[in-house]
């Protein structure tokens, strides 16, 4: 058994509590590997942001878990090195399944878990949700609900259709399950085409989708049921065009990926919602970078000529998020 204070890193309790309060979202980034990891801390350390390191079932999969806890960890020691004497860094499940795998998390040195009973009957989310509470909280460690279902297909996160989150059950859910932030669904979805062309309009100038607005409305209901309670929203990320070009310019086939227009993130990072999550758009900046890096370099064969790449477009993503779409910036606890 690890616990998280022991590795330097924190919980989400506080940092949410200063978000709500401020007006701004705490930037939640997803990792896999060492380059992504690399640039989340570069850029939340230089601009001096609180950040959550998410792991999802299929990174956990993929890099091995013990791994990722240990490049978590390191990631604290790495923030000082860059001169970010006071991070606040959140090692966090995205989308647990089962208390089995929230459990082995929570004993594994992570600060904050997900259980993501959505996709189950009310009742049994708020059991399922409760139990996670329940021995999570015996080491303070926090816990994210979900209620409403996200549209998207990822390798974990599957589900043809979104449900809007009842206002009307907000209240009971937290209450009956003692989560201490929840995710909600109010129209964004997971992955890098968020919307079908027959939702959106086309602007006639650029030829681009234009997706329909999030249901503010409903994340009105939520917030007024729920003055102050930290709001959490999925499938957040923007599918940054450039990206999208320069997949497409070389050899990528990306046709029509659409994203959640950064002024509504803006909007919703200024509510009650106090945690934003965005995985793809480091998907699409990382594979910019490979994909040009490689088709004008064909001779080119060291991972890291191609990685460097991909990793300054990263860096350069994960501080527009930051400093000109959550307003996360110089937001630690001491910035000193
Ligand atoms: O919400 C899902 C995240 O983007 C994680 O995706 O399960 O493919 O790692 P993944
Ligand atoms: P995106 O696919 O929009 O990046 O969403 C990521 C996410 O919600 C991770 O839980
Ligand atoms: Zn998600």
């Amino acid at each position: 058994m690890v616990n998280y204070k022991d590795l330097g890193l924190v919980n989400t309790r506080e940092m949410f509590k200063r978000a709500v309060t401020g007006g701004y979202a705490i930037p939640a980034f997803n990792f896999n590997n060492l380059e992504q990891l690399q640039a989340i801390i570069t850029a939340s350390s230089t601009l001096k942001s609180p950040v959550i390191l998410q792991v999802s079932k299929g990174a956990r999969a993929y890099a091995n878990p013990i791994l990722l806890r240990y490049m978590a960890q390191g990631a604290v020691e790495f923030a000082k090195s860059l001169g970010c004497n006071h991070p606040e860094i959140a090692l966090h499940l995205d989308h647990g399944d089962t208390f089995e795998l929230v459990k082995d998390c929570v004993d594994l040195g992570f600060s904050s878990v997900m259980i993501d009973g959505s996709s189950k009957p009310y009742e049994e989310n708020i059991e399922l949700t409760r139990k996670c509470v329940e021995y999570a909280h015996k080491y303070d460690v926090t816990v994210e609900a979900e209620l409403g279902v996200l549209a998207g297909v990822e390798d974990e996160v599957a589900s043809e259709e979104s449900h809007y989150t009842k206002p009307e059950e907000v209240i009971d859910f937290s209450q009956r399950s003692g989560c201490d932030s929840l995710a909600i669904s109010i129209g964004t979805s997971h992955g890098a085409y968020k919307f079908k062309p027959e939702q959106c309009t086309r602007d006639p100038k650029t030829g681009r989708l234009v997706p329909p607005p999030l249901a503010f409305d409903v994340l009105a209901e939520i917030e007024k049921k729920l003055p102050g309670f930290p709001i959490v929203l999925h499938g957040s990320s923007s599918v940054p065009q450039k990206y999208v070009d320069i997949i497409n310019k070389f050899g990528g086939k990306l046709p029509d990926a659409v994203g959640i227009p950064e002024d509504q993130l803006r909007r919703a990072s200024k509510s009650a919602v106090c945690k934003i999550n965005i995985d793809s758009d480091s998907r699409l900046a990382y594979t910019a970078g490979v994909r040009e890096t490689l088709a004008n370099h064909p001779d080119y064969f060291d991972p890291r000529q191609y990685g460097k790449v991909a990793r300054n477009y990263m860096i350069e993503m994960y501080e527009e998020k930051i400093k000109d779409v959550l307003g996360s910036e110089n937001k630690l606890a001491n910035c000193d």
